[in-house]
């Protein structure tokens, strides 16, 4: 793989300020942002009288904390357009989340907030090895989804030349790439790694392909995929973060030469890591809930929304700015099981320990004599099929899960392509408890 660190004189003077200066900018974008949320958004005036705070009552980044929290359920609540801080007319797009239960959440950009996207996708890009000129093929699922769209728009900015190409046709896809011969993608690593199996079913060799970088986010995924994945392509693999309600993608990105955490972009959203239980906010190093309150956003400013993802604060290395550790997973994915608290990403890690399996898997939840037990599904390699290598396989597979994460599991070794795969995020947990 080739050295893709960037040039310094091509950043944004903010990627490389001091932290003095960053903590100003916030400081006054805040005032700002606190001012607009509640001047113009009845949603968060009501909230904020209620919490007896006014955005007078910040001066400096500690007063954050006095301020309450936003959570998803208030922007179900005020489904559809109830939080915005701008008139319907001002708004140049709307994306939405799918909801997997009760209503979508909505979420709108004026046309300055397309425009800060933009940039700091272009800026997410540029930190990921990307480069004006380049072919970027974006494999993320266009529409209301924020994926597709958000990173076109970036990838334009950057001045690439784009491959609007979306999700799914997964053939088409390889054809496209071995065509067009793209630098950089852009795409759920999940799908990636089915991208990978089809060019091993067209019987070509993925590190021939002219993909040098890959741009992959939208779901958690671990360092041992990132190894993976770089070994098969021969290309670096980058963390893109984001999440509809703060953005979309880019609201914080690796840089491809450190590869050390994904940077968040300071200049517009603030974060701060809290207990999930108790809402306190804790100091950088320590691992908690993510919380962000945007610092320009117009059209539907947010103030401390809570994620549910879970990161800590780490300084900044290759910039200014401070990284979150890759995300472990969202809180609502997480699994108790007899008391211990098991993230998908766990078992991904202990999977590509595992010689005759291939990277897909889904966990199945399941009552077991009235208990909750867990089956992870999981696929051979083909030259990996015969009965007594899955049964191996199994065996490894539920060790590592039993002596490292801590709980006991049962695991089922499908055929070769006998996981169910996903276009877009993969679903790793199912629910069969109830069945
Ligand atoms: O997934 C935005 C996005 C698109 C990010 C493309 C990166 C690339 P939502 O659909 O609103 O937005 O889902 C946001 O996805 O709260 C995380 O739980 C998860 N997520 C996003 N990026 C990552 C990542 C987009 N790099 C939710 N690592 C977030 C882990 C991620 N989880």
């Amino acid at each position: 793989m080739n050295d893709l660190t960037p040039d310094r004189t091509t950043l944004d003077p903010i990627e490389t300020a001091s932290r003095d200066e960053i903590a100003a900018l916030q400081v006054n974008r805040l005032k700002w942002s606190l001012s607009h949320a509640y001047e113009n958004s009845p949603f968060f005036r009501a909230k904020f009288d209620a919490a007896g705070v006014h955005p007078d009552d910040f001066s400096t980044l500690s007063d954050l904390a006095r301020f309450p929290f936003t959570t998803k359920q208030d922007l179900r609540d005020s489904y559809p357009f109830g939080m915005f801080a701008v008139p319907r007319e001002k708004l140049a797009r709307i994306h939405a989340s799918s909801g997997t239960t009760g209503k979508p959440t909505v979420v709108g950009y004026t046309a300055r907030d397309i425009h800060n996207w933009a940039d700091l996708v272009a800026r997410s890009i540029r930190a990921s090895g990307g480069r004006k000129g380049d072919i970027c093929h974006i494999a993320y699922g266009y529409g209301l989804f924020t994926g597709g769209l958000g990173a076109h728009y970036g990838a334009e900015r950057l001045g690439c030349t784009v491959v609007p190409v979306s999700g799914g046709m997964t053939e088409r896809q390889v054809t496209l790439i071995q065509d067009f011969k793209p630098r950089i993608i852009m795409v759920t690593p999940s799908y990636m790694l089915s991208i990978l199996d089809e060019f091993r079913r067209q019987g070509l060799d993925p590190r021939e392909s002219s993909l040098e970088v890959g741009i992959f986010g939208a779901e958690p995924w671990t360092n041992e995929m990132r190894r993976e994945i770089e070994d098969l392509f021969d290309m670096h693999a980058v963390d893109i973060y984001g999440l509809s309600e703060i953005m979309g993608p880019g609201v914080a990105n690796e840089c491809v030469e450190a590869k050390d955490g994904l940077h968040i972009w300071e200049d517009h959203f603030y974060p701060e890591i809290i207990d999930p239980d108790t809402g306190d906010v804790l100091p950088d190093g320590e691992l908690g809930e993510l919380v962000f309150t945007t610092l320009t956003k117009e059209g539907l400013p947010m103030v401390r929304y809570r994620t549910r993802d879970l990161t800590r604060l780490l300084p900044g290395t290759a910039r200014s700015m401070r990284r979150m550790e890759k995300v472990t997973g969202r809180s609502d994915d997480m699994i108790i099981l007899r008391g211990v608290n098991v993230f998908p990403t766990q078992i991904e890690e202990q999977l590509f320990k595992c010689k005759g399996l291939a990277p897909h898997f889904q966990i199945e939840l399941v009552k077991k004599n009235r208990m909750d037990a867990m089956i992870v599904h999981v696929e051979c390699l083909p030259d990996h099929a015969e009965p007594e290598a899955r049964a191996r396989a199994a065996q490894e597979l539920a060790h590592h899960v039993k002596s490292v994460v801590g709980v006991s599991t049962q695991v089922i070794v499908h055929d070769p392509d006998g996981v169910s795969r996903s276009q877009g995020k993969a679903q790793r947990v199912v629910d069969s408890r109830s069945a």
